[in-house]
């Protein structure tokens, strides 16, 4: 089975294991992952799902759309590698993907 390693920013580390069809909001919240909330439903409207891609996979999972760049602009916890995990389709392919959790959400 493929799994998603989502890390807290104290270092905490809580696997998941990856559905596709599902976003990866999805998979976190389904799995109570501590730290994606998903407030609006996976619309890109909210910003509570936020990770940060680790650099080795971002080639992998795909960059950012722009409705999504837009509500990572607002984010000052924004890195080079942020995703909104709403906005991510999962793949089997992903196996061993590993993000990062921001200390805060918006
Ligand atoms: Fe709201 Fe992703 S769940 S932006």
């Amino acid at each position: 089975m493929a799994v998603v390693t989502f890390v807290s920013h104290d270092g905490e580390k809580f696997d998941a294991p990856l559905k596709e069809g599902q976003s990866l909001m999805q998979v976190a919240v389904n799995e109570a992952i501590p730290g994606i909330d998903g407030d609006c439903g996976g619309e890109a409207a909210c910003g509570t799902c936020h990770v940060v891609v680790d650099p080795q996979w971002s080639e992998t999972v795909g960059l950012s759309s722009p409705e999504e760049e837009e509500m990572l602009s607002m984010n000052p916890e924004r890195q080079p590698t942020s995703r909104l995990s709403c906005q991510m389709a999962v793949s089997a392919a992903w196996d061993g993907l590993t993000v990062d959790l921001p200390e805060f959400q918006m």
